[in-house]
Formats: structure tokens, sequence, C-alpha cells
């Protein structure tokens, strides 16, 4: 797949302006970073850059202003990158005119700069062509190594492109690389993990999903919209009936495209919301009227472990269970050291993403033993719905 696009490799960067584009869309909490993880991803390709003699210039928004605001200024954000890179990273408080300019004019070979927030101009998510136009001003070539901010459609995502000679980033060329080996061309079978509270923010996730891989487990509270879709009993778990029919659709589907559906047998029932509260193993026969689904039992973790065990390739998107409370994390966390001890004796690629995912696999203590981890959130979900990513599409050659 990443050989359709043009790298690193294809061009001299010595002594060029490179506009890259990385997402700084970190965690904050009182002006500090507290997840450096996509500072980490976009450091090999800032220091090679750099160290090749090119002029590193950061384009990169932060959360969703309405407008300049210092609260999500990039300037915070671009002295945590100086400590991951062990580099000087200069910051100019504008990404276009004057202030830009000339913060670029006064870059030496191999310096790194971060431009201010471009969403700070509304021109940024308008994609506005004299917008693009002014940031292309600033650079020779660009490189998007934003895979998590692909799904955008923006100036700096994906107007440069159009603008400016375009290549990918190595995090960039990296992602695209994990991602194509676990649904575009992945080694069979495929079976893929999808939890998460809801059906309805996942439904064209889902009716892909079925079509590409051979197994899909359903877990979490969208699960209980399967059950109940069946005739399940699902007492007060979350659900959401209205979707019944779909969720109906999407099993027919599945069946059609010969792909398994793997929904929970077995649950783990409590009846409140929190976390330590009792707790029991039902049989799906016997959910009581008052009680709450919160994780899968002991029955569909060995059902999970076991489908895991027959597949090559495992794509993982959203908790199985409600895993932010104790001891509702054991569905996900038996799953996920489950697939990191295959994939660590090499029998499973494993690729997980979006949202949740990469906290619960944290919590599980395994990110680290799987093939690919992404810090993509919508972006993961829009390359699961099979939707072509704009700032991908815009590097193809
Ligand atoms: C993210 O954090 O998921 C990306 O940076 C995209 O941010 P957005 O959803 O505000 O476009
Ligand atoms: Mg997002």
């Amino acid at each position: 797949m990443t050989n359709s696009f043009r790298t690193l490799d294809d061009v001299d960067v010595k002594g060029k302006r490179v506009l890259v584009r990385v997402d700084l869309n970190v965690p904050m909490d009182g002006g500090k970073v507290t997840d450096a993880t996509r500072l980490e991803r976009i450091a090999p390709t800032i220091t090679e850059i750099s160290d090749k003699g090119g002029k590193v210039i950061l384009l990169a928004h932060f959360g969703r202003p309405k407008g300049r605001d210092d609260k999500n200024s990039l300037k915070p954000v671009a002295a945590a990158l100086a400590d991951v890179i062990k580099k000087p990273v200069a910051f100019a408080y504008d990404c276009v005119g004057d202030v830009a300019a000339k913060a670029v004019g006064a870059m030496k070979d191999g310096d790194v700069l971060c431009l201010e927030n471009t969403r700070f101009h509304s021109a940024e998510e308008k994609n506005d062509p004299a917008f693009v136009a002014e940031l292309a001003k600033l650079g020779d070539i660009w490189v998007n190594d934003a895979f998590s901010a692909a799904h955008r459609a923006h100036a700096s995502t994906e107007g440069l492109g159009h603008k400016l000679p375009a290549y990918a980033g190595r995090t960039m060329q990296a992602e695209l690389d994990a991602l194509g080996k676990a649904l575009d061309a992945p080694t069979k079978p495929v079976i893929a993990i999808v939890g998460g509270a809801k059906v309805s923010s996942k439904i064209d996730l889902l009716e892909n999903l079925v079509t590409k891989v051979d197994a899909l487990v359903i877990g979490g509270g969208m699960a209980n919209t399967f059950l109940h879709a069946q005739g399940v009993k699902v007492g007060k778990s979350l659900c959401e009936k209205d979707l019944a029919a779909t969720a109906l659709r999407i099993i027919d589907k599945a069946e059609a495209s010969g792909c398994a559906i793997i929904l929970p047998v077995d649950a783990i029932v409590a009846f409140h919301f929190a976390a330590n509260t009792p707790s029991h193993a039902y049989g799906l026969d016997a959910i009581p009227d008052e009680g709450m689904i919160l994780d899968v039992g002991p029955q569909s973790i060995e059902r999970i472990n076991s489908a895991i065990d027959d597949a090559a390739t495992l794509v993982w998107n959203g908790p199985v269970g409600a895993f932010e409370m104790t001891p509702f994390d054991r569905g996900t966390v038996a799953g996920a050291k489950h697939a990191a001890a295959r994939t660590k004796a090499k029998k499973l690629i494993s690729v997980a993403g979006g949202g949740d995912t990469v906290a619960a696999l944290n919590h599980a203590g395994v990110a680290d033993d799987f093939s690919y981890i992404s810090t993509a959130g919508g972006a993961f979900l829009e390359w699961m719905e099979g939707k072509p990513l704009p700032g991908v599409e815009v590097l193809k050659k």
C-alpha cells in the first residue's frame, strides 16, 4: 500500500523549507501534556528531516477553537515536543502572514519551528484556497505525518497536497503499512473485535467489516442491541431497541458474506453502574429484569479467545465491557492479553485503534505487544468504515 505514496525516500530535503503536518492534538491538563504518545510518534519524521538539513516547519491544530483563543495555543505543546525530540523548537504566534514568514525566514538548515494552531483561522477548516496559498508560500514541499487528522479535508491536512509536492511522513507511512496489512491485504483468516457503547455510532463500520473479515466479535454495550434483536431479555442494560432491525440486517449481511458473528453467550450483570458493585455471571436466558450487563462472561471470554486462536490477523476497536470500572474490565483485559500473547508467539498480526481502545490496551498492560496501535480516533473509525481519507488520498501518486 505504501508503495503508492511518495515518502521521505523520494526527496532530498537538504536546504528545503518542509511544511510538516503533524497531529499535536494531545491530551493536556493544567498546561501540561498528559500523554506524549502522539509526540513520540512524530519524532522520527522531524528528526530525519532536520538531520538531513531540511527546515522543519510544523503545522497542526489543537482543539476546536472558534477563532484565536489562548487556551488552544500550541505553545506549550511545542515546548513538550522539544523535550521529546531533544532539540529546540521555535514558535511563531501565527501560521500565516508576516509573523510566520519572519520566523521561517530566520531558520537555518536543520531548525525546527512550530507555527500556531491552524484552526485559529476559520479558513483552515473550510480548506479555503486563498489560505492554502498563504500556507504554501512558507514551504517548498509538504509532508503529511498526521494520519489521525487525515479524515479532515482541511487546508493543512489536504489542501496543501494539491499545491506543493506531497510526501508521507514516517509515521503516516508506518500507519498505512500496518493498516494495509490488517484489512486491505491481510493474512487470512481475519477477525475483528468491535466493542463500545453504541451500535448507532458504528453502523457503517460494522457493515463494512462484515464484508471484509472472517469473524466479527461484537462486545460492549452494542452487543446488547444485537442480543435484544435476537430475542434475549437484556434487563436494564444499555440497549438501542430502535436499532433492532439494523442489527438483524448486519447479521444477515454477515451471513451472506461468510462472516461469523460472535456475540456474548453469557454476561456479567450488576444492579448499579459503579465500580466494585456486586456482580455475577448469568446465562443469556436468565438476565434479571433489574440487571445491567457490564461485561462479557467467562464462557464468552473463552469463545473470544478461541476465535482469536483461529485467526491470523486481528483488528480491534472498542472495549468489550465497562473496562474503566473494576471488575468490569475482565473481558477486555483477558482478550487483550490473549491477543498480545498470540502476537508475541508470532501467530497473530494485531492492529488496534480508535478512541477508548488505546486506553483499554494500556490498562491491560499489553499496548507494546500488539503489532501496531494507532493513535487515531475518528480517522481510524473512518478507515474501518472503508471510507477514503482525504489526507491520505491526496498523497497517492
Ligand atoms: C484527533 O484528535 O482525533 C484528531 O486530531 C482530529 O481532531 P478533530 O476531531 O478535532 O478534527
Ligand atoms: Mg477526534
